[in-house]
């Protein structure tokens, strides 16, 4: 790939040009708030859609207000610049993008300046065909009154990278976290979903994982009105995931990604489950725009809408 350029502020630049300073909180303590979203390209419409951008943008406002930011950008503002990347870079591929809102001034306790940028990337399915070897890690989930998980910061993410890196030397793919109640809680960047006794459960937003955009896709929506099954939100406790028949990560990033296995013990046959397989072609058809359900959720970059 061509390096994308990155809208910086305000500018399309370069990637060499798009810098922080090293003294800055950003840089030093990973003090920024993030979004991580997709966009689709539709070879029918001549069209990149944005999946679910508006809900991203609240969401990066939600962290913004946790961590006490201001930037001076409008939601408006923030559409537009995504546009732009995505137009600028004449971009009519499916890509992944992270809009980063960072505080470019030294010190813990900074919270301005802070700048804004919208780095888009080739990022390719997390798994093709094929699925996830997990475990139960043996690191906790931060928890909501410590670290929250629902407000993201790139600082959390050392919790996911710690159980991640020990997961591979393990000789897993995948770690899923228990929060501090000993419950599943989420895998390092992707919401937890299984199958048992023929439902599909995931567990509550009070169980220290983020609010997933994905997950909210697939109860709102892919579940009940493609599949005609409804997901329980519920606890769920270590020793289901052992019994479950399937399971699967969902994200912006992850989209659907099957699990076969967990701590060895494989799910169902120990292949893609029936139910797995449908909810994912479901949501690539919904975010690509070959559902034309929900055309509200796909925001289009080349035709001019408002959000
Ligand atoms: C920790 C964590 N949990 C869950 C998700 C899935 O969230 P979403 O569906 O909004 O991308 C992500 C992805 O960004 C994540 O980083």
């Amino acid at each position: 790939m061509a390096d994308f350029k990155i809208w910086m502020n305000g500018r399309l630049v370069p990637q060499e040009q798009a810098v922080l300073p090293v003294n800055s909180a950003a840089v030093f303590y990973a003090t920024n708030v993030f979004e991580g979203l997709r966009a689709y390209w539709n070879e029918r419409d001549g069209e990149m859609y944005g999946f679910r951008l508006a809900d991203h943008l609240t969401r990066l406002r939600e962290s913004m207000k946790m961590m006490r930011f201001t930037v001076p950008y409008s939601d408006d503002d923030l559409f537009e610049a995504v546009r732009t990347v995505l137009s600028g870079n004449e971009v009519r591929e499916d890509v992944h993008m992270h809009l980063v809102a960072y505080v470019a001034a030294p010190g813990l306790d900074a919270t301005t300046p802070t700048g804004l940028y919208i780095n888009p990337r080739k990022r390719p399915r997390v798994m093709e065909g094929n699925g996830l070897k997990c475990c139960v890690s043996s690191w906790t989930r931060t928890s909501d009154n410590a670290i929250p998980i629902r407000l993201k910061s790139g600082s959390n993410y050392q919790n996911g990278r710690l159980a991640t890196l020990q997961a591979r030397a393990d000789g897993y793919d995948q770690p899923i976290f228990l929060n501090r109640h000993g419950q599943v809680a989420e895998g390092s960047g992707a919401t937890f979903f299984m199958v048992r006794k023929g439902r599909i459960v995931t567990p509550t937003t009070s169980s220290d994982i983020l609010e997933s955009i994905t997950r909210t896709t697939l109860i709102e929506y892919v579940c009940p009105e493609v599949l005609g099954m409804d997901v329980v939100e519920r606890s769920i406790d270590r020793t289901e995931l052992y019994v479950a028949e399937e399971a699967f990560f969902c994200g912006s990033g992850y989209e659907v990604t099957p699990i076969l296995s967990i701590d060895r013990f494989p799910l169902g046959k120990g292949e893609v489950g029936p139910v797995t397989k449908r909810i994912s072609s479901a949501y690539l058809d919904l975010v690509r725009g070959v559902d034309r359900k929900h055309p509200e959720w796909r925001t289009p970059t080349y035709k001019k809408v408002t959000l």
